[in-house]
C-alpha cells in the first residue's frame, strides 16, 4: 500500500472511534508483509483506566490474524498534530517489529505535513525478548 493510502487508511480509522470522554479521536494503520492492512481506531471506556489505543487495537487485530511482519505504521489524529504513539504502544510495536519499522505520524492532509519516525527512534534501548534469554 502506498503512503497516501496508508495514511488515508489511518484517517478513516478515526471515524469508529469511541471516545466520549477525550474527544480525541486517533486512528492507526498497520501495513504488513502479507499486504493486509489492520486499522484500529481508539476505544474509552468509563473507567478510563480500561481505554484501548489506536494503534495497540490495530496491533491486536494483526496478531490474532497471524500476521505479525509489521512493515508500516502510520498514527493520526483528530486534531492531525503528528500524534505520536504513546509509550506502551512504543513497546508493544517493539514485541513485534525492529528498530527499523516507519511509524508516519500525521500533520495533515496533505503528505509534506507528515513527520516519519523509525521504532528505534522512538523507542531506543528497549527490553524484549532477547533480554531475557538466559
Ligand atoms: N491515544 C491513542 O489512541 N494512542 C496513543 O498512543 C496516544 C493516546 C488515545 C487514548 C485516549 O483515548 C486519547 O487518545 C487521549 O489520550
Ligand atoms: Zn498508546
Amino acid at each position: 500500500m502506498d503512503t497516501d493510502d496508508l495514511l488515508a487508511a489511518a484517517r478513516d480509522a478515526t471515524a469508529a472511534a469511541h471516545v466520549p470522554y477525550s474527544e480525541y479521536k486517533v486512528g492507526a494503520a498497520l501495513d504488513t508483509a502479507s499486504g493486509a492492512v489492520y486499522r484500529g481506531c481508539n476505544i474509552e471506556n468509563a473507567n478510563y483506566s480500561n481505554s484501548l489505543h489506536a494503534e495497540e487495537v490495530a496491533v491486536g487485530k494483526a496478531v490474532s490474524a497471524g500476521d505479525t511482519d509489521f512493515q508500516r505504521l502510520a498514527v493520526t489524529s483528530s486534531q492531525r498534530d503528528a500524534v505520536t504513539p504513546c509509550g506502551m504502544c512504543r513497546q508493544t510495536l517493539a514485541e513485534f517489529a525492529a528498530d527499523d519499522l516507519t511509524i508516519l505520524c500525521d500533520s495533515g492532509d496533505d503528505t509534506a505535513g507528515v513527520v516519519t519516525y523509525t521504532l528505534g527512534e522512538l523507542l531506543p534501548d528497549t527490553i524484549t525478548a532477547s533480554n531475557l534469554d538466559a
